[in-house]
């Protein structure tokens, strides 16, 4: 959450920081503001809203005069999103000046002290208060800018991303991280910060990732490294291999929209990675025979990763017969869990960011377990913490909702089951070249729902007004209901819930009335027919329903007003062709409703708070 880039060089830093901000709004965007340090010292401009508002108010950033400065949008935590409360933040004479992402937990005890000192706040923000302590510090000490910023680290409990301006070192940016990501790029005679890699990537692809409790100071000359004792470190820059353009919007209206159609591309080229010569091969990320002997598998992730594990509990379960957990890792890190031995966690996140999700990742190493992290960005925290790591290769995902990275995690874990079955003995060679080939289908199969959309433009143009849903079904077609509904509800903010179809009757029923939209999800055989006898049930007390189900097994008119089908697929995979009809109604609702589809209200991509 929230974004920051900083830049120093020889160019005008304006329009490079907002064409930074540009890429990172994702994170957050109800404000943001810059501060460019030129001959007059550092000018701070921000405002509210979307960052469009801030590059006209700077003409492109080109009002402000400097080639050093820093840049933030924002997701509000502290404060409500206004101009005061928007980043950078300076001290009252303007030695320090921050931007910030994160929380810091203890800023009220700090701030007490700091008012205790003299100091004055403006805002209701806790940045304000990283700014006052690191000057308050830099002021009592006078032993620099690394030292301050380290005597803040000492203090400062809960995470952080920080790049600093000092006013008497005006060649400079310091920065410093614990908990929230951060990567500086350097270039000739120039250096970046960013809090992820497609904001410089126009200008650089060779940066350093910096670790938990590390500072850096960036000039023109390079970069230093110090840790929290304040002293010099060697760093290994690395070299950024992605594709530039796969974060731009080419010719598609939104970014959801590209993300939906580059799925089957995500599908087959996380699994060309991982099987070769018909055999699934996860050697490059060192993952062995003797951490699938596992006896206990525990999912841990949140939103539509949680969701991810929730298929993949009845996936590994049906496949491998290893018993599986699917925990929110929000709840999984407080709830003292009671490992079993020979326990493996499988960490699922897109953005290798998620703050509840990399808790959990150190709660269960804190225990001796290991770990596994399914991660989409490379040199993200807990791919770097976890044990083992296996890459999706879905490529940049830039909407808020995800799409293609549900989908490339979903196929990790289904290659997952397939080598867990075959350690222990639970498949033979026959049935696993058979389940990989139903697996190697999935690209295909999602790319020939995605030939035809109309169905789901007709149904959003149609139903623009409902207000409720219910999304039904059992087993695997109750997880795809999770994700569908999550999805209808960020982009389009249509009240949904996901249900377990045998569930319903035991309460919720009682909000079916006329018109309801009731969809049933029905590909799981053993269960079809009862998952169409809720659907009467519902549709006898006035729902209207819509079916989903496999070609060649339609429900009649007589249950549902319409029945979209998907091809046929071994059953145990289907969640991968489900998720698609519902993706793309949520998207067409949310264009219907005229709303901002990348970037619903009070979102943001990244979720680096608690
Ligand atoms: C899904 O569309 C959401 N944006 C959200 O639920 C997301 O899946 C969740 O925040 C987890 O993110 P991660 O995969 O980056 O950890």
């Amino acid at each position: 959450m929230c974004g920051i880039v900083g830049y120093i060089g020889k160019k005008q830093a304006g329009p490079i920081l907002l064409d930074g901000l540009s890429r990172l709004e994702y994170r957050g965007y109800d404000s943001a503001g810059i501060a460019v340090r030129g001959k007059r010292g550092v000018e701070v401009v921000k405002s509210k809203g979307r960052l469009a508002l801030l590059v006209e108010k700077t003409d492109g950033g080109k009002s402000l005069d400097g080639t050093v400065g820093i840049g933030h949008t924002r997701w509000a935590t502290h404060g409500v999103p206004n101009e005061t409360n928007a980043h950078p933040h300076c001290s009252a004479d303007k030695n320090v000046t921050v931007v910030h992402n994160g929380i810091l937990e203890n800023y009220r005890e700090l701030r007490q002290k700091l008012a205790a000192n003299g100091y004055k706040f403006y805002s209701e923000t806790d940045t304000e208060v990283i700014v006052n302590l690191i000057d308050y510090y830099y002021k009592k000490y006078k032993a620099g800018p690394v030292d301050a910023i380290a005597r803040f680290m000492q203090r400062a409990r809960g995470a952080y991303a920080i790049a600093v301006m000092f006013r008497k070192y005006a060649g400079a940016i310091y920065v410093a991280r614990k908990d929230s990501p951060m990567i500086v790029g350097v270039a000739e005679g120039e250096a970046y910060v960013a809090s992820d890699v497609p904001a410089i990537l126009k200008h650089t692809r060779t940066v350093y990732y910096i670790d938990n409790l590390e500072m850096a100071c960036l000039t023109r000359k390079g970069v230093s490294f110090y840790n929290a004792d304040r002293e010099p470190i060697d760093k290994e820059a690395v070299t950024v291999e992605m594709d530039a353009s796969a974060a731009d919007k080419e010719e598609w209206q939104h970014f959801m929209i590209k993300e939906i159609h580059e799925q089957p591309r995500a599908v087959r080229n996380t699994f060309d990675r991982y099987v070769q010569d018909g055999k699934v091969d996860f050697s490059e990320a060192e993952l062995t025979e003797e951490d699938l002997r596992c006896k206990h598998i525990v999912i841990t992730a949140c939103g539509s990763a949680y969701h991810v594990g929730i298929v993949l509990q009845y996936v590994i379960e049906r496949i491998a017969r290893v018993p599986v957990r699917v925990e929110l890792a929000s709840e999984f890190r407080y709830r003292d869990f009671l490992f079993e031995p020979d326990t493996l966690v499988v960490a699922i996140s897109q953005s290798g960011e998620t703050a509840d999700t990399l808790a959990a990742v150190r709660e269960a190493k804190a225990h001796g377990v290991k770990t596994l992290a399914v991660v989409n960005v490379q040199g993200s925290s807990i791919a770097r913490e976890a044990d083992r790591t296996v890459f999706t290769v879905a490529g940049p995902e830039i909407a808020v909702a995800t799409t293609k990275a549900y989908s490339a995690q979903l196929v990790v874990g289904y290659l997952l089951a397939l080598e867990l079955a075959r350690v222990h003995g639970a498949v033979d060679g026959t049935e696993y070249t058979r389940l990989l080939s139903e697996v190697a289908s999935v690209p295909d199969k999602i790319a020939a729902i995605l030939s035809d959309i109309s169905s789901y433009q007709r149904f959003a143009a149609e139903h623009v007004n409902m207000h409720d849903v219910f999304m039904i079904g059992r087993g695997i077609d109750y997880a795809a209901c999770m994700e569908g509904s999550l999805k209808l509800k960020e982009v389009s903010y249509v009240h949904t819930e996901a249900y377990a179809a045998g569930e319903l009757k035991h309460g919720t029923i009682s909000l079916i009335e006329k018109g309801t939209v009731v969809i049933g999800i029905l590909t799981q055989s053993g269960v079809y027919e009862k998952t169409a006898s809720n659907l009467e049930e519902v549709k006898s007390r006035g729902a209207s329903v819509v079916g989903i189900t496999f070609e060649g097994h339609a429900l009649g008119s007589e249950i549902a007003s319409a029945c979209w089908t998907v091809p046929v697929i071994d059953e145990r995979f289907a969640a991968s062709l489900l998720v698609v009809p519902l993706q793309l109604v949520s998207y067409y609702m949310s264009v219907q409703l005229g709303l901002d589809v990348d970037k619903p209200r009070n979102l943001a991509k990244s979720v680096t708070v608690e």
